[in-house]
């Protein structure tokens, strides 16, 4: 499927210079978002998932219907102060800011094989940050997928010796 018909590139949002990648137009139209769920399902098939994991906000939209056609539960990192128990936190850098990630300290049972999902793949700064949380609590991390890569923002270098799917990529 040609997915990048379904992105709209938006120019100098949220900031002068960044091109925004809008994936809001492909979950709009539901053969591409189940298409686009369907891959990220069979590729995460073989792995013997226990869990799904994925950032705040985007991470959940594709993270959540995976979880649901894998029949594993799904666990949410969110930004400080949102989640209600005790909790582990990272600090981590953006494309375009500084933030901090939280994950309750129990989500995930030590041993567990954990798919981590987002949107989008840019610095690699949130899903370190996520992979750092998720092997913190002793979860191992099988697989990373996501929709988008911006291949100009060398993401994947914070991604070496994992297993990651993504569906789109661009070169600039
Ligand atoms: C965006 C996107 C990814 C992250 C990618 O999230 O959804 O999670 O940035 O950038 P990185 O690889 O440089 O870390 P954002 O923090 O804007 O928040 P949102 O998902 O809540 O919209
Ligand atoms: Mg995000």
């Amino acid at each position: 499927m040609d997915y990048k018909k379904h992105i709209q590139i938006v120019e100098d949002w949220p900031v002068e210079g960044v091109q925004f990648k809008d994936i809001t137009p492909l979950m709009n139209n539901g053969k591409a978002f189940k298409s686009a769920v369907d891959e990220i399902v069979d590729f995460s098939k073989q792995k013997n998932i226990d869990l799904v994991v994925g950032p705040e906000a985007r991470g959940f939209i594709i993270g959540c219907p995976v979880s649901y056609a894998l029949e594993v539960g799904f666990a949410p990192v969110r930004k400080e102060g949102k989640l209600p128990r005790e909790v582990i936190k990272v600090d981590y850098g953006l494309e375009y800011g500084k933030s901090v990630l939280t994950i309750h300290q129990d989500a995930i049972k030590p041993g567990q094989r954990v798919l981590i999902t987002d949107d989008l793949l840019a610095t690699g700064g949130t899903i370190e940050a996520t992979i750092n949380l998720v092997e913190e609590l002793g979860g191992v991390v099988v697989g990373c997928a996501f929709l988008v890569e911006l291949s100009y923002l060398n993401g994947r270098e914070k991604l070496d010796g994992y297993d990651v799917l993504t569906l789109m990529h661009y070169l600039d």
